[in-house]
């Protein structure tokens, strides 16, 4: 049986949860994110013939690595129902209905994305923060009030002409960044969200999507330079890393080298 904590302990105990960025009660006992099991598809999936998939339809993008053992079904069940979905409203609600991110757990909302739907532009960025989270909507802290600032200056705007994205659509505690497995689970809805909007191009906002869906690191070296995004079914797309808004909030002398980066976006956009 458990030792009751003293008073003291209890405080330390709390201090040190608060440290390792523990700052939601969800239940009464702790949660390890890494053993929990899967929900079965069969019980949760939000659209059509509910089939368990098999864990041979696991992405086998070579840039994810490392991913946690029994994530393949949480995948492989993502990759069916994204594939399931023929439109944003739908992918939005299977998004919204998917129990297999062990992020989910701890988020108060599901924050998919947010503007207009088809839009030539896509923005998309790593995870949401504690204000998406708060509000369900990407990109709404100090970081995306700049982006919204950012874009406006090449005459874009979530009302209008723009598409906001994660590649992580449920706050990781105390904002640590989202794991392998995690991209990996997310990332098949992520793809179908590419392939609806089919846009004209996508703006990577930071090294984590680039590394995400690219591949690549070094965001200081790859900023501001096109590259093809090729997405599992074999269609690609122009997409352009840029500096993460928070990381220019934090370095402002870097909005010039994001400044040149937006033109080149605007220039793309106008582009026949
Ligand atoms: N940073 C991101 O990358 N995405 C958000 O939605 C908010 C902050």
């Amino acid at each position: 049986m458990n030792t009751p904590l003293n008073p003291d302990e209890a405080a330390a105990l709390l201090k040190w949860y608060v440290e390792m960025g523990v700052d939601d009660a969800i239940g009464i006992e702790p949660q390890g994110l890494y053993n929990w099991n899967p929900p079965t598809p069969a019980a949760h999936m939000p659209l059509g013939d509910a089939k368990a998939p098999s864990a041979k339809m696991a992405s086998s993008n070579p840039t994810i690595a490392e991913i946690a053992p029994g994530a393949d079904e949480a995948i492989a069940w993502a990759t069916e129902i994204a594939a399931g979905c023929n439109d944003f409203e739908a992918l939005k609600l299977a998004v919204e209905g998917f129990d297999g991110c062990p992020l989910k757990t701890g988020a108060r909302n599901t924050v998919f994305a947010d503007g207009v739907p088809g839009a030539d532009l896509l923005v998309i960025g790593e995870a949401p923060g504690a204000e998406e989270d708060r509000t369900g909507k990407p990109f709404v802290g100090r970081a995306g009030q700049l982006l919204d600032r950012m874009l406006a200056a090449i005459g874009r705007s979530r009302k209008e002409n723009v598409l906001i994205s994660n590649v992580i659509y449920w706050r990781p505690p105390g904002n640590r960044t989202p794991t392998n497995t995690e991209t990996a689970i997310c990332r098949p809805f992520v793809e179908r969200l590419i392939e609806l909007t089919n846009p004209k191009a996508i703006m990577l906002a930071g090294g984590a999507p680039m590394q995400a869906l690219m591949g690549i690191t070094g965001i200081m070296r790859a900023r501001g330079v096109w590259r093809d995004l090729t997405i599992e079914n074999g269609a690609h797309f122009p997409a352009l890393p840029v500096f993460h808004p928070a990381f220019l909030l934090r370095q402002p002398k870097n909005k010039r080298l994001a400044w040149a980066d937006l033109q080149s976006l605007e220039a793309r956009l106008n582009k026949d």
